[in-house]
């Protein structure tokens, strides 16, 4: 690729970020857990879905708004919360805000953000009609520091509070070990800089991530706490990390009015199902109660078909949004985001679906065992 031609997909996006990134930040990236079972299963089980396409409709007049959260959305494709976006550009978290708002849609903001949750909410803001951000949640021990997160969020204007649940202790990233991964001096975790510093405790040979969680992250954490959460503020709770059908009901019941289908992108619970193995369990245990949601592996057009088709709502994009900020900054992100958007558009229109309502179970079936590989032999 010539360097002044775009990608054409978002893989290519992942080959050129390569070769933008430093070694730390590639593979804090890139990796999974331990041996990235689930990380490479995620994409491989929405290559194993086929679809049924209806045929002989009208489909000339195609349109995917959505509303997610009361808001309402001009694609069902979200901004998954991902850490320190500075290791990938110097506009970091406000390049993506730009992007995402650019796009009328929502980011969801990390707790480990390089650049402060006010800014992130102020670079959101494209014009009246745009979404508000959410804020993504991890709970400190220090439920002081805790509240004054989500007053802040609130205050801020970010629209829902999404709490991750996958990650009591954080998964074993072996790449992230090695490369004892820490934070240049020149970036901070904006959120929590003057209460917190991440740092590598000397005693461990490990990542500087890994430990910052055991220090500072509270793994005595459980369903009864989501009432406290939700006494903090009116924000409505949306619950991430959820890869069974009971769980999900448990959220429902504690008051979640959100539920992601997600397994961290692969990086906690190695060997854990994957996400689009899990949803169809899920949104019937829900049985509309709640919006569902799903990350993990989400590529193409075609898979943001198979996600809704088997029941969520709308899906988040995750590394491809960091790939797209590698390349080119806020555009890049904005091109990851077009990129899937005019696929889902023809992804729609190739399977008989002019409106998302028309996407139903019955488009998506269980392919051949057989993988890509073995087809090519
Ligand atoms: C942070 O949330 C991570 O998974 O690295």
């Amino acid at each position: 690729m010539s360097s002044n031609e775009l990608p054409l997909n978002l893989f290519e996006y992942e080959l050129c970020a390569d070769q933008q990134l430093s070694v730390m930040a590639r593979d804090y990236y890139a990796s999974g857990a331990w041996d990235e079972i689930t990380l490479r299963d995620n994409r491989a089980a929405f290559e194993r879905l086929r679809l049924r396409p209806r045929v002989l409709v009208d489909v000339s007049d195609r349109n995917m708004n959505v509303t997610v959260l009361g808001q309402s959305l001009a694609l069902p494709i979200l901004v998954a919360p991902m850490a320190f976006q500075c290791l990938a550009h110097p506009d970091g978290e406000l390049a993506t805000a730009k992007a995402t708002a650019q796009m009328g849609t929502v980011m969801i903001l990390s707790t480990l953000s390089t650049k402060p949750l006010e800014a992130v909410a102020t670079a959101s803001q494209a014009s009246t009609a745009t979404p508000s951000p959410w804020f993504q949640l991890y709970v400190h021990r220090d439920r002081g520091l805790t509240k004054a997160l989500v007053e802040r969020a609130y205050a801020a204007g970010f629209a829902a509070l999404c709490l991750t649940v996958d990650a009591p202790v954080l998964g074993q990233r072996e790449c992230d070990r090695r490369n004892r991964f820490a934070l240049p001096t020149n970036m901070e975790l904006a959120n929590l800089a003057a209460s917190t510093e991440l740092e590598i405790p000397h005693r461990f040979q490990e990542s500087g991530l890994f430990a910052y969680f055991l220090e500072q992250i509270n793994p005595a954490l459980t369903w009864n706490d989501l009432e406290w959460l939700q006494s903090l503020s009116p924000l409505p709770l949306v619950v991430k990390g959820i890869l069974r059908g009971d769980d999900a009901v448990r959220a429902v019941e504690h008051g979640a009015k959100g539920i992601i289908v997600s397994n961290h992108g692969g990086r906690q619970l190695d060997g854990a199902i994957t996400t689009i193995d899990a949803l169809a369990e899920i949104a019937s245990a829900v049985n509309n109660r709640a919006e569902i949601l799903i990350d993990g592996g989400i590529r193409r057009g075609t898979d943001v078909l198979k996600a809704l088709a088997l029941g969520a709502r709308a899906v988040l994009i995750g590394r491809p949004i960091l790939w797209g900020l590698a390349v080119a900054g806020s555009s890049g992100v904005q091109h990851v985001l077009e990129l899937l958007q005019s696929e889902l558009d023809l992804a729609m229109a190739l399977s008989g679906c002019a409106r998302l309502q028309d996407i139903d179970t019955s488009l998506c079936c269980k392919g051949s065992q057989s993988s890509t590989a073995e087809n090519k032999q």
